[in-house]
């Protein structure tokens, strides 16, 4: 169906010859027009089939147009002014007219120019489509499917026109996006003049070196790679470099900064510097590439599509290691970065909560190799070598990046600005600063006490005593780090015991820090000296395992090289109080934290109520006990969890709804929750025998909590119906191929992206 009249195509290049065949192919003009100097383009574009007709009078062709009509200019951006001066001498009032042009400023002057004023039918547009081929052979009438189409409507631009430019683009299959003229220069100088000024420059400097034909015979690879967009138009390319002279300048400048640096870090061998340029080049464009997909880092920031369906039943049997520890792999970033040498990490858990933390440190000039397959290098820079980052400093969906962070950089003396996704940013943040206030750091957050955290620089800490008034690790952490710059003793004192990585890890690095019964201290001065660190698997992935064999008669699995650090074993304690079978072997030490493969095997489980010391040693794990809870007999109690409802979600309702879904009764309390267990159970040994009675099916949400996605895929186990679990891409946030590792013990998973 028609979506305009005619169509008339000035130019008929690649771009121009596509859409007219895009638009021919789908019907969605009355006519397709097509105008040009050269004959030969003509003659063939009737012989392709690009065009209905052909216009050799341009401007007799013009006068006939009428208001539904469109005139688009797709010819090399410096002939764009003589056209514009044909279509200002015929071109009736009404008729909309846009352009293609690699550059916007240049363009949207020259209409100006020419006709005195900017006429409401001019709409300013660009196709992102072109490629190294040109000419109307090489039009095709799919290359702007998928594509990206920017236009830039001016104060003056009728709406209706642009309308009708961005129908007739969208219906050829390109997306189309609204920019400011100058914004568009800006960006595309950036992302595609600078990269075409270079490979052309490339290639004109080999070819004239003695031994070039020699290069050009070898050239592949990387030469091929660099250097495709060589081949592109000349005429078009020289015009877009002269239109857009400043904003080109602009990039040229920056990088011939960075060139030289380059070129002065290979006279002085100084691999730092071009790790740091190499690595950070990776991870962005590696970002670009996601980005572009639409893929991975970014897809938790804009609300997720990604769910687990899971299918009742199954039983558990093999031998795994779940991915390395979420709290020891930040802290090899943070600590590691601030030692005087190489940390070299391995185990690291590659998800996207340690990414972040890996990410910002790069952002503040740290060269950090890897990750690869769980290797990471860090160059540590000294406790005073952090440099400012470029813009915010991006976490994700991470609290324990943000809140640690807060604290290390309170005592730079740079300023920085920490965001976070939707659920990081509706998080609790004065816990944080409350403290690193009153050690005299300027922190500023949102209303409510949340990010975005703007921190000033440049303030002289000091030391104090703070008493925590919640069991946090991570504000323990975050004092302990600003503790590193304040003048005298920091000292935290903590109402219960919590994880005590940064301690450990801290001695591990030679920097002296006492802890006295519930009293941790820390005085500045020293330094850290980098050792190796090796991170165990994470006992908070290790839980779903732990529960799942347990609630599944016949199950016996092993998780080896688990972390069993005191102060995180409580999910091991309370399953052993409802009656688990959990036995540690192998137990040995690596870099100072304690590791041993876990057996787990089914048992019968009997609800209980969980002793409240358990519950800063187990604060991750809830999601997944309320589960073991609904397959135990008898009630389960928890009191003094109300920390539960801050969590990447409020973690008592997500749990209570879901659980009611199933058809368990959960009842939430401010501080915990009782469940009442679900099943009786009769008989018991590990031998499959029982008879066990199950939880209903439904449909679950996680609210975007990784931890609750996680629980609930461990219910269906002991479900009758399948259980379908919605926005569940956040398991990325801390167990990255979890949904592979569960499917290979045994249970039925399958990810539906909708
Ligand atoms: C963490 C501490 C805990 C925990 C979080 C990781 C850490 O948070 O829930 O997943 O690495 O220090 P709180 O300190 O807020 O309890």
């Amino acid at each position: 169906m028609p979506v305009i009249g005619r169509l008339l195509i000035v130019g008929l290049g690649l771009i121009g010859g596509s859409l007219a065949l895009a638009v021919r192919q789908r019907k969605l003009a009355v006519e397709v027009l097509g105008s040009s100097r050269s004959q030969t383009t003509l003659d063939a574009a009737m012989r392709l089939g690009v065009v209905d007709r052909v216009v050799t009078d341009l401007p007799a062709e013009l006068k006939t147009l009428q208001e539904n009509d469109l005139v688009l200019i797709s010819v090399p951006t410096l002939t764009v002014p003589a056209i514009l001066k044909v279509l200002q001498a015929h071109l009736p009032k009404g008729v909309t007219f846009t352009d293609a042009a690699s550059v916007k400023g240049s363009v949207v002057d020259g209409v100006r120019d020419i006709f005195d004023y900017l006429p409401p039918e001019f709409v300013p547009g660009h196709p992102i489509a072109g490629s190294e081929k040109s000419g109307v052979a090489a039009a095709s009438a799919d290359l702007y499917e998928h594509h990206q189409v920017i236009v830039t409507p001016l104060a003056e631009t009728g709406a209706e026109h642009l309308a009708r430019v961005v129908t007739l683009w969208t219906e050829v299959g390109a997306s189309v996006h609204e920019m400011a003229v100058q914004e568009h220069d800006e960006v595309l100088a950036a992302t595609s003049h600078i990269p075409h000024l270079l490979a052309y420059s490339l290639v004109d400097t080999l070819a004239g070196l003695e031994e070039n034909r020699e290069i050009f015979r070898y050239a592949a690879g990387g030469f091929r790679d660099f250097t495709r967009i060589a081949a592109s138009d000349p005429t078009m390319w020289h015009d877009i470099t002269l239109a857009n002279s400043a904003a080109m300048l602009t990039v040229l400048d920056k990088f011939s900064d960075k060139l030289a640096g380059l070129r002065e870090a290979i006279i002085n061998k100084d691999s730092d510097h071009l790790l740091g340029v190499y690595t950070r080049a990776r991870e962005a464009r590696n970002h670009f590439q996601k980005m572009q997909e639409q893929k991975a880092y970014l897809e938790p920031m804009n609300g997720s599509t990604v769910n687990y369906l899971v299918q009742p039943g199954g039983q558990l049997s093999g031998e795994l290691r779940v991915p390395g520890d979420k709290s020891i792999s930040h802290r090899a970033i943070m600590l590691g970065s601030l030692t005087d040498g190489v940390v070299e990490v391995s185990g690291f858990l590659e998800g996207e909560d340690s990414l972040a933390t890996l990410q910002a440190f790069r952002d503040m000039g740290v060269v950090i190799e890897g990750p690869d397959r769980g290797r990471v290098v860090v160059h540590g820079v000294g406790l005073h070598g952090l440099n400012p980052p470029p813009g915010p400093l991006y976490l994700g969906n991470s609290g324990t990046s943000m809140r640690l962070l807060t604290g290390l950089l309170a005592g730079q003396q740079f300023n920085s600005v920490l965001i976070g996704d939707e659920s990081l940013s509706g998080r609790p943040m004065l816990r944080v600063a409350e403290p690193l206030s009153q050690m005299g750091a300027k922190i500023t957050t949102a209303k409510g006490g949340t990010p975005p955290l703007e921190i000033t620089g440049g303030q002289s800490l000091k030391a104090i005593d703070y008493t925590l008034p919640v069991a946090s690790a991570q504000v323990k952490s975050c004092v302990m780090l600003a503790g590193l710059y304040a003048q005298g003793e920091t000292r935290v004192v903590e109402p219960a015991p919590t994880r005590d990585h940064t301690e450990r890890m801290l001695s591990g690095f030679d920097y002296p820090v006492k802890t006295e019964g519930r009293t941790i201290s820390i005085t500045p001065g020293g330094s850290l000296s980098a050792n190796s660190i090796d991170v165990p698997a994470d006992i908070s992935s290790a839980a779903f395992f732990l529960v799942a064999a347990s609630i599944t008669p016949g199950s016996d699995i092993l998780l080896r090289h688990v972390g069993v650090n005191p102060t995180r074993i409580g999910v091991i304690n309370i399953l052993r109080l409802m009656g688990a079978d959990i036995e540690l072997l192998n137990e040995g030490f690596t870099g100072g934290e304690p590791v041993a493969d876990l057996r787990v095997r089914s048992a019968v489980l009997t609800g209980i109520h969980i002793p409240e010391d358990q519950v800063p040693l187990a604060i991750d794990e809830f999601p997944v006990l309320f589960i073991a809870a609904a397959c135990a007999g008898g009630t389960t109690v928890l009191t003094g969890a109300e920390e539960l409802r801050v969590k990447e979600s409020d973690r008592i309702e997500a749990m209570a709804d879901g659980l009611d879904i199933l058809g368990v009764s959960a009842k939430a309390t401010p501080d915990g929750m009782i469940i009442e267990g679900h099943s009786v159970e009769t008989g018991t040994g590990h031998d499959g025998d029982r008879e066990i009675s199950k939880m209903g099916g439904g449909e679950i949400d996680s609210h975007g909590d990784h931890r609750i996605a996680m629980a609930f895929t461990i219910a269906g186990l002991r479900a009758q119906k399948p259980i379908l679990i919605r926005n569940c891409s956040n398991v990325a946030t801390s167990f990255p191929g979890f949904v592979e590792l569960a499917n290979s013990l045994g249970l039925r998973v399958t990810v539906a992206n909708r």
